[in-house]
């Protein structure tokens, strides 16, 4: 973290709790345990119950804290034939933000890069701020090949943006081995993929990247996030099981408010 840089917390909700009053109960667990947090706080629900957290958060400006909502993702094209999938027109006053190119659904829905750079540039376009996932997979990793693929998906998702400055852009670093796994990043690795997204985001635009908050994802807890967000460019965490637990997901929002202090 820096000073410079807010940062942010955000929940993935994945495709958890199974029904509304728990969804709702959740979001306003989280916003009550991370009131007044000098802290951009964000729960992704899955797209069915965002109407009713929404709700709940009273669209983000709940009393207790300002938690805002985020989509899990969404299709770049405003309407059309597209079967099960959610329009950024219809984010409209239920999200600020959008999870785009998740491992996840890279994996399982087949989202390549070339989707994820016109996700990203519609989010922009539509006023919601886009988290864009990145990050490799073990064999990957095993292979020496992790600043290659960093670099591959971050100039891909960054590829239709005319500027980075204002665009509010967050990126998420989270290797795929360490997505639900327990088995967490070290610091050191965190911060030089957050250190090498900023250098590239740098090449275009200087003022732009440091703008950028670059969030390290993967077994996130309480008790690690601290050695993340003491990393200078670390500005917070996207994290999936913790945020299901409003006192631990608290706990990690509080380890990253304490870092830029
Ligand atoms: P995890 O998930 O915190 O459960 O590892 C992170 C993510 O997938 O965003």
């Amino acid at each position: 973290m820096t000073a410079a840089r807010t940062p942010v917390v955000a929940g993935n909700w994945k495709m958890n709790p199974a029904d509304r009053a728990a969804a709702t109960a959740l979001a306003v667990a989280v916003s009550e345990a991370t009131a007044g947090m000098a802290a951009r706080i964000v729960v992704c629900p899955p797209t069915v119950w965002l109407t009713a957290v929404s709700e709940a958060l009273d669209g983000g400006r709940a009393a207790a804290g300002s938690v805002a909502v985020g989509a899990q993702t969404m299709r770049a094209e405003e309407k059309g034939a597209f079967t099960g999938e959610t329009s950024p027109l219809m984010l409209a006053g239920l999200a600020q933000y959008v999870i785009i190119g998740h491992s996840e659904r890279r994996q399982y829905d087949n989202e390549t890069d070339a989707a994820v750079a016109a996700k990203v540039a519609s989010a922009i376009a539509h006023g919601l701020i886009p988290i864009a996932c990145i990050g490799e997979s073990a064999d990957e990793r095993r292979a020496g090949l992790t600043a290659v693929v960093i670099e591959r998906q971050l100039r891909a998702a960054i590829s239709r943006l005319e500027r980075i400055a204002g665009s509010g852009l967050v990126v998420a670093y989270e290797p795929i081995w360490a997505i639900g796994t327990g088995d967490a990043a070290s610091g050191e690795d965190a911060q030089a993929a957050a250190a090498q997204v900023r250098a590239i985001l740098a090449e275009s635009d200087p003022a732009g990247a440091d703008e950028v908050a670059i969030l390290y994802g993967g077994s996130a807890t309480p008790e690690n996030a601290a050695e993340y967000v003491a990393q200078p460019d670390v500005d917070g965490a996207l994290v999936g099981g913790a945020s299901l637990d409003a006192e631990r997901f608290a706990g990690i929002a509080r380890a990253a408010v304490e870092a830029g202090e």
